[in-house]
């Protein structure tokens, strides 16, 4: 496993992120544990989460991933891991149970704080845009955690670019702490989003990007075929918008090309993901050992010119 700068920083992560989303909604909160091990085995050092997940989730009340994280901490050395989570969900049903507002973001850290059993969190990211609390607010609340050392660099995550760069604009005008991350949805069957003008923004300012979903949350496996019906209630069931003609040329591509280097389809799509440009590390999400072990395929493994270009016209988005 590499190690990257993330954006401009000087803290190195893991070239792969290993999500927490799953656990405790479509795998086993038992699983957590033996993946993040198998991870950290294979010299990952770079994990994800959220206050929020997967509340979602019948029987799950927020806050799981965290938990499971906290509990699985006390096995590792707590500075050789990299821990970054979110804020801005809803975690009860009270009026400032949500939002970017300071008050939200200073209840909310240390909830994570305390869930996740660790002083400090390595990347605090906001999760989504609040449209109801002015930037400054929330940039000046974050700036106090990273003071307070509760917090170490700032992220945020799906934002739309002219509010990313309103935030560094702002950041910069009062002399704040800046996001020095991005965390979009990005993959094969998802480019225009984060290519349109995120990767430009990501290029030119020196975030770190570390992208969620780059096997399109298992659309790009290998498992879904033309004909598959997918049990209600598992992400396949979720992703069943995503099963048309275009998107199974592409998997049929995708094995094409990886059958003349003995990679799977979801080698292939993860690596293609890895060769972006601006991409620091995605984030993965396996449900077991058995899921991890062939997402190790993708580690170090160089596509040709000649396979970019080709995976780049099976996946073209227009303008
Ligand atoms: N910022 C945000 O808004 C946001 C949104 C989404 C996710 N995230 C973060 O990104 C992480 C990853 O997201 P994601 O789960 O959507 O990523 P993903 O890597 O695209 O999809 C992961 C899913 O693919 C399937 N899979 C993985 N390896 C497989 C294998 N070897 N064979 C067959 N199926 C396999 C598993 O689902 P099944 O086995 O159930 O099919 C697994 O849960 C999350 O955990 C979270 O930390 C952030």
């Amino acid at each position: 496993m590499d190690y990257k700068y993330l954006g401009r920083t000087g803290l190195k992560v893991s070239e792969l992120c290993m999500g927490s989303m799953n656990f405790g909604w479509t795998a086993p909160r038992e699983n957590a544990a033996p993946v993040f091990d198998a991870f950290v085995a294979a010299g990952g050092n770079f994990i994800d989460t959220a206050d929020v997940y997967s509340r979602w989730a019948p029987g799950n009340p927020g806050g799981v991933a965290e938990e499971l994280i906290g509990q699985w901490l006390k096995t590792q050395r707590r500075d050789q891991i990299i821990l970054a989570t979110k804020v801005r969900g809803p975690m009860g049903d009270g009026p400032n149970d949500q939002g970017l507002s300071r008050k939200h973001i200073l209840d909310a850290c240390d909830a994570s704080l305390r869930r996740l059993q660790t002083d400090y969190i390595d990347l605090y990211q906001t999760h989504y845009w609040d449209e109801h609390t002015p930037l400054e607010e929330t940039l000046r609340a974050l700036d106090d955690l990273v003071q307070a050392g509760k917090v170490r660099y700032l992220g945020c995550s799906n934002l739309p670019a002219w509010h990313l760069m309103e935030s560094l604009w702002v950041s910069e005008k009062h002399n704040l702490a800046r996001y020095d991350s991005v965390q979009p949805h990005y993959n094969l069957v998802h480019r225009a989003e984060f290519e349109r003008e995120h990767q430009a923004v990501c290029l030119k300012y020196g975030l770190g990007v570390i992208p969620y979903s780059p096997i399109a949350g298992g659309l790009l496996s290998g498992k879904y075929r033309h004909g598959y019906v997918p049990q209600q209630g598992t992400r396949g069931w979720n992703l069943r918008h995503a099963f048309t003609e275009q998107n199974f040329a592409l998997i049929d591509k995708l094995e094409e090309i990886g059958k003349t280097r003995s990679q799977s389809v979801l080698q292939m799509a993860l690596a293609w993901v890895m060769h972006q440009p601006a991409i620091t590390s995605p984030i993965i999400g396996a449900n077991t050992v058995e899921q991890w072990q062939e997402i190790t395929g993708a580690i170090g493994l160089k596509l040709t010119e000649d396979e970019l270009k080709q995976l780049n016209e099976a996946s073209k988005w227009e303008e």
